[in-house]
């Protein structure tokens, strides 16, 4: 067993009656869940996924991954959101966030944001270097990734002509619709596809998040089994019988009593973009209908000498979420030195993982004191399977959440806001009535 949820340090705050009161919801979400009856129905693929993916497309990837490591230094992953947040949590998490410099194969991100200058400074990095890309998009219309693949569509075919860069080019999107589909099927592109039932943040267990995850080096075997053990595990209706759905509950009771913004912490830097992964996955599943939790994230020890401060004594409307790896993946042990110049020769034979640990500790308790309820998240080690077991716990949970607060967690309408007055704002064929309008409203 690695993932597990601890819930030492909420005994202060949730009382086993109110668990008790919430089984029957939380049973009856299992149960929508399971048989596709829940909100959002058409698009719950990801549950089953660990399990019944396309074994044929999986070995694509692994090909795919193969034949980028053997012919590029470089891989460009090229999307946003759910596009872009899993296969990015996964490398980083596993490879720490040094995977560059550590890496043969480095990885860069673009078409995430709309910054000239970032795409500028991904493209000069990429110049002359032997390139890959991975665009992926499942509408294949998505204004910052579309953009920014027709800047490396450019660099590519300008480096190794039409032909040879279309044999460098990876499309992952949907299987019949959309402009990077058509693209793709005119070009001849090597094309992956995410289904039609497993939305953008649920997608990283698909081509999405697996084609730069095999290509930065990693075992996705591993990664798939570690996702169908946590499928099995959190199956259970029953909340004293299942950490995933017991920890969707926590979050709902602190949120009932005013816990609106919940902050994942670690001890790990190497879990800084998968609490990234996290972030967008809950606040664009719950955060809707005027409900939902804010979800935030702190990388301990570092943030304790910034956002450390309000944690322990700011507005009381924060939980924490803390996912612990029990074991570090390396350790590292300093020597006493003769004349103590710096005064810790009292911890210098202690491994520093051990000093990690006293230090969350410390932390965990002075928050819970401090009227911060703490969640702790155990898992075993930093690896392949634990990362799967992770990624589908936290999935799970989501989903089970949102139905909790009788949201739709599988879609958002929310993110449309902005796209139609930006599109106005372009004077987007079809916009430009919108456009006027609006500009007369900018200040
Ligand atoms: O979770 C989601 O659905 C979104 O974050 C999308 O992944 C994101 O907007 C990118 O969309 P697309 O893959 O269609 O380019």
């Amino acid at each position: 067993m690695s993932v597990r949820l601890n819930r030492a340090y909420l005994e202060d705050y949730v009382s086993a009656s109110e668990y008790e009161e919430l089984k029957e919801s939380v049973k009856k979400a299992h149960n929508e869940l399971n048989s596709a009856t829940a909100r959002g129905g058409d698009f719950l693929g990801w549950l089953r996924l660990p399990d019944n993916y396309d074994k044929h497309e999986f070995d694509r990837i692994k090909a795919a991954a193969k034949r980028i490591r053997e012919t590029s230094d470089v891989l460009v992953v090229i999307g946003i959101g759910g596009s872009y947040l899993g296969a990015r949590a996964v490398i980083e998490l596993l490879g720490s966030q040094y995977f560059n410099e550590l890496s043969p194969l480095k990885i860069y991100y673009a078409g995430n944001s709309i910054s000239p200058d970032s795409l500028n400074k991904v493209l000069q990095l990429c110049e002359g270097k032997r390139l890959s890309v991975n665009v992926v998009s499942k509408s294949g219309t998505t204004l910052e990734p579309a953009l920014a693949f027709r800047a490396f569509k450019a660099l590519m075919e300008k480096q190794y002509g039409k032909e040879q860069a279309a044999e460098r080019i990876y499309v992952t999107t949907d299987k019949s619709k959309g402009a990077l589909k058509n693209l793709s099927d005119m070009e001849g592109y090597e094309s992956f596809i995410i289904p039609d039932d497993v939305g953008g943040r649920y997608s990283v267990l698909t081509p999405v998040g697996l084609l730069p995850i095999a290509a930065a080096g990693f075992d996705i075997d591993t990664l798939m089994a570690g996702a169908k053990n946590a499928m099995e595990r959190f199956d259970d209706a029953d909340i004293d019988k299942n950490d995933c759905y017991a920890y969707a509950a926590s979050r709902y009771i602190l949120a009932n009593k005013g816990k609106l913004i919940e902050l994942c912490g670690c001890f790990e830097p190497a879990f800084y973009m998968f609490a990234e992964w996290y972030k967008q996955l809950f606040a664009e599943s719950e955060g809707k209908e005027g409900k939902g939790i804010f979800p935030s994230s702190l990388i301990y020890s570092t943030d304790l000498h910034s956002l450390g401060q309000y944690v322990q004594e700011g507005k009381r409307i924060l939980f924490e979420t803390v996912v612990r790896f029990l074991e570090p993946a390396s350790d590292l042990a300093l020597q006493a030195d003769g004349d103590d110049f710096d005064g810790l020769n009292y911890i210098a034979s202690k491994p520093v993982s051990f000093i990690n640990r006293q230090a969350s500790d410390g932390v965990l308790l002075a928050h819970s004191e401090g009227g911060v309820p703490n969640i702790m998240i155990e898992v075993s080690k930093i690896d392949e399977f634990n990362t799967g077991e992770l990624i589908y716990f936290f999935m799970k949970a989501c989903a089970v959440s949102g139905a909790l607060s009788g949201i739709n967690p599988f879609d958002q309408p929310g993110v449309e806001s902005y796209k139609l007055n930006m599109f106005a704002l372009l004077d987007k064929p079809g916009f430009e009535a919108a456009g006027k309008e609006l500009r007369k409203k900018l200040k």
